[in-house]
C-alpha cells in the first residue's frame, strides 16, 4: 500500500502498523510511505532487499528481522539514511553495522513500560494462581463443584519480589509488586536505581506510619542472590552476551521450589529446554512466558507443562501502546531524514 505517492523520500515500512499519526508525520516529512502487504508473518532477508530495491531513503522494521550487515548494506546501496525498530528491544539490530554505514538507528522506548509490566503482572499471577489451568479444567467440563484442595496456588502478598534488569520496565513492574502486593524487592542490575530504592523506602515508610508492616528492598550483588531469595523473579534485562541462558540449569535450580518465573524480556534469556525439564521436576514450580528461545517456535514439551502459562509475545499488545510505538518509530525516521538526530535511540 502507497500513501503520499508523490512524496520525494521513500520510506518502506515492513509491516502495517496501528493508529493514524505515524503516517502523518512521515507525510509531513514529505515521505512517499510504501507499507508491505505481504502475507508472510516473517519477512526473509531477500524478500526485504527486494522491497527496499534500488530507492529507499528509510525503513521501519520489526524485531523479527535480522537487521545486520546483509540489510544495512542493502539499505546503503539504495541511499538509505535512516532506520527504526519497531520496538524497544533492538537485539535483532546489530547497531554496529549500521553505524558503519552511517545510518542511525532508533527504537521506541517509554510508551510500552506500563503496558509490558501490566502484562508481566497478569502472567505472575495468572501462573502464581493457576488461571490457565482453572480455565481449561472448566471448558472442559471437569468442574463438579467447590473444593477446598481445588487449584491451589501461591498468595504473593507480603512475599520477596526479584528482578532482573531495574530499567523502564523493571521498575514499573517492581512497583506494582510493590505497592500493590507489598512484597519486599530483591534486585539485580549493573547499575543501583537510586529512585526505586528511594521509592520502595518511602513506601515502606509510609506503611509503617499507618502501623503495617514496611516493605523493603535490596540490590544484590549477584543474580543467584536474587534467585535464592525471592518467591517471584521477573526477567526485565535486555538480550545480550551476558543475558543469553541467564536462566540456565544451575540457576533455576537455585530457585525456590515452589517459585513463579516471569519473562517479558526475551526468550534466549532462558535456556529453554533446561526449563522444560525444571518445570516437569517441580510441578510447584510456575512460569508465565511471554517470549520464548526460538520464537515463534517452543522447545519440546514446553506446551505439555500445565505450570507454564504461555502468550505470543503480546507484552506491549494495547491500542494505545502499538499506536504510541508506530508515532515514535515514524519520528525516528522523519527526524534522521530530515537533517536532525534520531528521536529515540537504543542506550548503546
Ligand atoms: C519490544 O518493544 O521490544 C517488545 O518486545 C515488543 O513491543
Amino acid at each position: 500500500e502507497v500513501h503520499n505517492a508523490g512524496g520525494a523520500l521513500r520510506v518502506l515500512v515492513t509491516k502495517n502498523l496501528p493508529g493514524d499519526r505515524w503516517l502523518k508525520v512521515l507525510t509531513a516529512a514529505g515521505c512517499r510511505v510504501e507499507v508491505c502487504s505481504d502475507p508472510d508473518t516473517i519477512l526473509s532477508n531477500e524478500k526485504i532487499k527486494k522491497l527496499i530495491g534500488d530507492k529507499c531513503d528509510g525503513v521501519i522494521g520489526q524485531l523479527t528481522e535480522d537487521w545486520s550487515t546483509e540489510l544495512f548494506g542493502a539499505l546503503k546501496a539504495a541511499g538509505g539514511r535512516a532506520y527504526s525498530n519497531y520496538a524497544v528491544g533492538y537485539n535483532n539490530v546489530v547497531v554496529p553495522e549500521a553505524t558503519k554505514v552511517g545510518i542511525p538507528v532508533g527504537n521506541t522506548p517509554g510508551v510500552l513500560t506500563e503496558t509490558t509490566a501490566e502484562l508481566a503482572l497478569a502472567l505472575t499471577f495468572a501462573a502464581a494462581r493457576r488461571v490457565v489451568e482453572g480455565d481449561t479444567f472448566m471448558r472442559g467440563g471437569q468442574y463438579k463443584g467447590w473444593l477446598p484442595t481445588l487449584f491451589v496456588g501461591n498468595l504473593l502478598q507480603n512475599k520477596v519480589v526479584g528482578i532482573v534488569g531495574a530499567g523502564r520496565i523493571g521498575t514499573a513492574y517492581a512497583r506494582m509488586m510493590v505497592e500493590g502486593h507489598k512484597c519486599d524487592l530483591v534486585y539485580y542490575d549493573p547499575y543501583p536505581n537510586k529512585f526505586l530504592e528511594e521509592y520502595v523506602s518511602d513506601y515502606g515508610k509510609l506503611l509503617a506510619s499507618k502501623g503495617e508492616r514496611a516493605v523493603t528492598v535490596k540490590r544484590c550483588e549477584t543474580v543467584e542472590e536474587v534467585l535464592r531469595s525471592a518467591d517471584v523473579v521477573s526477567l526485565h534485562c535486555n538480550l545480550d552476551d551476558n543475558t543469553r541462558h541467564l536462566m540456565n540449569a544451575e540457576r533455576l535450580g537455585m530457585m525456590k521450589p515452589d517459585a513463579v518465573l516471569v519473562n517479558a524480556a526475551r526468550g534466549p534469556c532462558i535456556d529453554e529446554a533446561a526449563l522444560v525439564a525444571h518445570l516437569k521436576a517441580n510441578p510447584n514450580f510456575r512460569a508465565g512466558l511471554d517470549v520464548f528461545e526460538d520464537e515463534p517456535a517452543m522447545k519440546p514439551g514446553l506446551e505439555e507443562c500445565e505450570n507454564a502459562v504461555i502468550v505470543p509475545h503480546i507484552a506491549s499488545a494495547t491500542l494505545w501502546t502499538r499506536a504510541g510505538m508506530a508515532t515514535l518509530a515514524a519520528c525516528n525516521v522523519a527526524a534522521t531524514l530530515s537533517g536532525h538526530p534520531v528521536w529515540n535511540k537504543p542506550d548503546v
